[in-house]
């Protein structure tokens, strides 16, 4: 319809500090042989001790804004994205919000792990819809380094830091988000999960020592449901949307793993060509994942106008999203 909201500008920021493959084999029992093999990632980027997950944001928040030529001030609704906020609270988005000199604007974090990206598109899409808000500034954003286990070979291989941000409004030129999927299924939180520091656990003596404020992970379980999901999130818009596969120019998966990837483009019998791929340089950013990717793809030359894009995510949860954008 012409009522959706467009994608102003977009976004992304990488620490500088890179993670090889090879310096991994220095401090754990793994080989650059394995993580390729098994995951396609060949590096990642690891934010420094001072650059917190605000910072991030703060970067390809300043991106975004200037390639939308929006003034910051323009700007009256902030959603961050992420699942290593700076603290638990105040949130995230206040802290950004701050750091971007603005003032008496709505400001929120939302957690819906590696979907909190598309998730977050959804909300304020239907927040700008609605009339209360005119330009929103969707950020997703983490320094997952921050709560990984250095000493687990089977998850600190996986992940990486970045963020991603876009400006969207009602009118005006650019990408358009013509549709959204969003769910869930929390019947089982431990396959993936942060068990301590939250009210369940809170942090202790105990906690500490049995590392379980890092994040815990039961791979091949997530790996079975990652597939499965992402094809159900893909599908079911496009039938939603009376659209087939073939109608799709772009995908644009979440960066998990390229096996992942791969299983995902056999089950929507979509050739691997149209999946936009960076995680081998950044490793599974989470909610930064897939912001990072639309970015790097679209300063790529990849979206030409009217091509069909479909963004589709899976995370922590379990939960799973997707959205359609006309170029
Ligand atoms: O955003 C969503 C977040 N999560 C994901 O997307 C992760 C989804 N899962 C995966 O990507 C994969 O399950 C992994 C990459 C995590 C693991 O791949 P896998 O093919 O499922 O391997 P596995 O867990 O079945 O482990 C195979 C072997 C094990 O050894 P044994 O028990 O067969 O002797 C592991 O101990 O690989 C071993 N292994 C490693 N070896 C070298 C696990 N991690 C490593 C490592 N280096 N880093």
């Amino acid at each position: 319809d012409s009522f959706a909201s467009v994608m102003l500008g977009l976004g992304s920021y990488a620490p500088e500090l890179r993670l090889t493959n090879e310096e991994l084999c220095q401090r754990i029992d793994t080989s650059d042989e394995w993580i390729v093999s098994r995951t396609g990632i060949r590096e990642r980027r690891i934010a420094s001790a001072d650059e917190t997950t605000s910072d991030l944001a703060l970067s390809a928040a300043r991106d975004a804004l200037a390639d939308a030529e929006v003034a910051s001030e323009e700007i009256d609704l902030v959603v961050v994205a992420t699942i290593t906020p700076d603290m638990a609270f105040p949130s995230t988005a206040c802290r950004l919000q701050h750091k971007l000199g603005l003032r008496n604007v709505c400001c929120f974090d939302l957690e819906a792990a590696c979907s909190g990206f598309v998730y977050a598109l959804d909300v304020a899409d239907g927040l700008l819809r609605s009339g209360r808000y005119r330009k929103a500034l969707v950020v997703g954003a983490e320094k997952l380094s921050s709560i990984i286990d250095w000493e687990d070979r089977s998850t600190c291989v996986l992940f990486g830091d970045g963020a991603g941000a876009v400006v969207l409004g009602l009118d005006g030129e650019g990408p358009r988000l013509e549709g959204f999927l969003c769910g869930a299924d929390g019947a089982n939180p431990s396959l993936l999960c942060q068990p301590a520091g939250g009210a369940d656990k809170p942090a202790s003596e105990e906690t500490l020592r049995h590392r379980e404020h890092f994040l815990k992970m039961n791979g091949r379980e997530i790996f079975k449901n990652a597939v499965r999901v992402m094809e159900y999130a893909g599908r079911t818009l496009l039938d939603r949307h009376g659209l087939t596969p073939e109608d799709i120019d772009h995908v644009i998966p979440h960066q998990a793993n390229a096996r992942i990837v791969e299983g995902l483009s056999q089950r929507l019998s979509m050739p691997i060509e149209k999946f936009y791929c960076n995680l081998e340089k950044y490793g599974n950013t989470s909610a930064a994942s897939i912001p990072l990717a639309m970015d790097e793809a679209r300063q790529a030359g990849l979206f030409k106008p009217d091509e069909l894009g479909l963004l589709v995510a899976f995370g922590a949860g379990l939960t799973w999203a997707s959205a359609l954008i006309r170029f």
